[in-house]
């Protein structure tokens, strides 16, 4: 597959221009980058602060042949990809936060935001966004409202945003298409080996509702595997926090 990729100076959101072109204007696998994000989103309506040339932030697009069944998988094939990426150019290895945070040292380093369209049965379009910590300018440290780190803080070698991006685009597109040919039951165990939270204590947050419990890794459809009062439960829900005890 030849991605095609377009760079932007400046653009409201990476995600949000993909969406707007949705579907009959995008090639599978088809990649917006911008330097600057003048309403970069987050998660749960989150802004995410995106100061020009500092960062990485980029979006593809990739139509889910198998339908809405296949989204669940998406995050986490997402988050092995850009673990891929960083593992094989700068040699750190990096820990995965279900469903979806890339961790280093213990705080978050990049994140994951994916947007859906489509109907259960039938094609599905994703715009699947990464935002990537390089550089953080001291002007924008005090504007993140969570933990955080970035690349430069782990390593001397020189940070190449190009040759990053296409690494990225290289190892998404390639767990991608391993993800529609054969799901995710294949890349659970290389995602459970950089489990940050796996037999840790945690609280789980859904909605109003606070469960204790000890992570047990994810199942092959990547839900999370929660062990409360002896017994493990699947939780498939998207709008779940994990905090450490
Ligand atoms: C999160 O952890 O809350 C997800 C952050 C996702 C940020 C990226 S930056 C590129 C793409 N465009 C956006 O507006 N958001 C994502």
């Amino acid at each position: 597959l030849a991605n095609t990729v377009e760079v932007h100076n400046l653009i409201d959101s990476t995600n949000s221009y993909l969406l707007r072109r949705l579907p009959n204007n995008l090639k599978q696998g088809q990649v917006c980058i911008a330097e600057y994000q003048s309403a970069g989103r987050g998660r749960r309506g989150r802004q995410w602060i995106s100061p020009f040339g500092s960062h990485i932030y980029l979006s593809m697009y990739w139509q889910l042949e198998q339908g809405m069944s296949a989204a669940m998988g998406l995050s986490l094939v997402t988050a092995l990809a850009v673990s891929d990426a960083i593992s094989e150019l700068l040699n750190i290895e990096v820990q995965l936060k279900w469903p979806n945070d890339i961790y280093l040292s213990g705080v978050k380093l990049a994140g994951i935001l994916i947007d859906l369209e489509g109907q259960a049965l039938g094609a599905c379009h994703s715009v699947i966004g990464i935002g990537l910590n390089l550089a953080m300018p001291e002007q924008s440290a005090a504007q993140v409202d969570q933990p955080w780190t970035d690349l430069k803080s782990h390593t001397q070698a020189v940070l190449d945003r190009n040759m990053l991006c296409s690494a990225i685009i290289k190892c998404l597109t390639r767990r991608l298409e391993q993800h529609q040919a054969f799901g995710l039951t294949p890349m659970v165990d290389e995602w459970l080996q950089q489990d940050f939270y796996l037999d840790k204590p945690v609280k789980l947050i859904t909605g109003e509702r606070v469960t204790s419990g000890i992570c047990r890794g994810i199942n092959n459809q990547g839900a999370l595997l929660l062990e409360t009062g002896g017994q493990v439960k699947a939780i498939y829900g998207g709008e779940v926090s994990l905090r450490a005890d």
